[in-house]
């Protein structure tokens, strides 16, 4: 009880850099478009997830709330919002099994929409044939490709809205957000100068483009190591080095891996890496470096302090951060109230499209409707204080001409 008011100032701060949500609930609010609705909620506890979660109360909806990561609540997060009403089943440093079992406990509220951050909820959902379920939103883009994944062997159950999907997330929350808040989860566990170290950076889509900017910007060596031709491509055309793997791992001061693949860096990379090498993760899962081969492979390992780990493999320590979880939002606050902003719009907007339009919607996994993502990047703007021109009546006859 005595961090419900911690909890509270760090929402209203959140709030007052999250202007759009507020714009949102003033044109609703009045009709109480969530009536009715239970909303189960799998999303990081931050500060800025409580805007999304009151903002969703302010328009009707009754809400249970459980950590998209075991590592990622703040506790006076979950202390304010279980003081206005939400059923909230998480703490910070959750076991595996205190995590899964937070998850069903959301499941049993039995809510109407699923809004969830990697579709650990989506798919224990499906296992569990809960089916008073009409839709639901999933944030981030490993979350999509397992929905995709459902959806294309016929198992999918209800609708989905792929919130990733969205310019006004993508572009955005994990370029800009992911790529300083990348950087500021490293620097705040570890502080180390950003400036003449090598990174390496595994993948080049829009988080791993975001962080290769920002570590540039702060002087660092960046090169990129990619799977893909076109993002190989456009990754050499930005200026970075391109690599593979194997010729940038014993080089490497710092490796981040940003890719949503498994294994990514593995025991045989960290048998080559120099002493002291930091190894950090921006994806989802924990999954993109091999952390139980560094324990297996190592004959000594100690904490230097809370998430960040050493491991003596070979004479040579090698340096884990946020136990191989995403470091943004284990180290650091995770991504900026201005970017979270314009994807929890995404979010409520979409949680309100399922609810009124889901007996009409496949079951299938569909983008944010462009009405919606143009609505948000429009307030954004506004919010911003830009004006932008229109296309006058002659210009918009050419468009359409051929
Ligand atoms: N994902 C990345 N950053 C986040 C944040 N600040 N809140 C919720 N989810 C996030």
């Amino acid at each position: 009880m005595n961090l419900i008011d911690n909890g509270r100032k760090s929402w209203e701060w959140a709030t007052s850099h999250m202007r759009i949500m507020g714009a949102i609930v003033n044109q609703h609010v009045n009709d109480k478009p969530l009536s009715g609705l239970r909303l189960g909620l799998s999303l990081h506890i931050t500060k800025e997830t409580s805007v999304l979660v009151t903002a969703a109360i302010e328009l009707g909806a009754k809400v249970s709330l459980c950590s998209a990561n075991p590592l990622s609540v703040r506790d006076d997060i979950v202390a304010f919002l279980s003081s206005c009403g939400v059923k909230v089943y998480a703490w910070k440093d959750e076991t595996e099994r205190e995590y899964y079992d937070n998850l069903k406990q959301v499941l049993e509220n039995n809510p109407h929409i699923v809004t969830d951050d990697g579709a650990n909820l989506h798919v224990m959902a499906h296992k569990n044939k809960t089916f008073g379920i009409l839709g639901g939103t999933e944030e981030t883009t490993s979350g999509i490709t397992r929905l995709k994944a459902l959806e294309k062997e016929g198992k999918l159950r209800y609708p989905v809205i792929g919130v990733n999907e969205a310019h006004t997330k993508h572009l955005f929350d994990n370029r800009y957000g992911t790529g300083q808040s990348t950087l500021t989860g490293i620097i705040k566990l570890t502080n180390v100068l950003i400036a003449g170290k090598h990174i390496v950076i595994f993948g080049y889509g829009n988080v791993g483009r975001g962080v290769a900017t920002r570590a540039r910007g702060m002087g660092a060596i960046v090169t990129i190591v990619e799977v893909d031709p076109l993002k190989a491509l456009e990754a050499y055309m930005d200026g970075y080095g391109v690599k593979k793997i194997d010729q940038v791992v014993q080089n490497g001061d710092i490796f981040i891996t940003c890719t949503g693949q498994k294994n990514v860096i593995s025991e045989k990379h960290f048998k080559k890496m120099k002493s002291g090498a930091l190894l950090a993760n921006a994806g989802h899962f924990d999954n993109e470096i091999e952390v139980e081969k560094l324990f297996s492979s190592s004959y000594e390992h100690y904490s230097i302090k809370q998430y960040l780990d050493c491991f003596n493999i070979n004479g040579r320590r090698i340096i884990l951060l946020a136990k191989g979880r995403v470091v943004n939002l284990v180290a650091g606050e995770g991504n900026p109230p201005e970017v979270m902003a314009m994807s929890f719009a995404n979010q409520l907007l979409s949680i309100l499209h399922i609810f009124q339009h889901h007996k009409r919607m496949q079951k299938k996994v569909f983008s944010v409707p462009e009405k919606i993502d143009n609505n948000v990047a429009r307030l954004s703007l506004k919010y911003l204080h830009i004006s932008i021109d229109k296309l006058n009546a002659v210009q918009r006859k050419y468009a359409q001409s051929y």
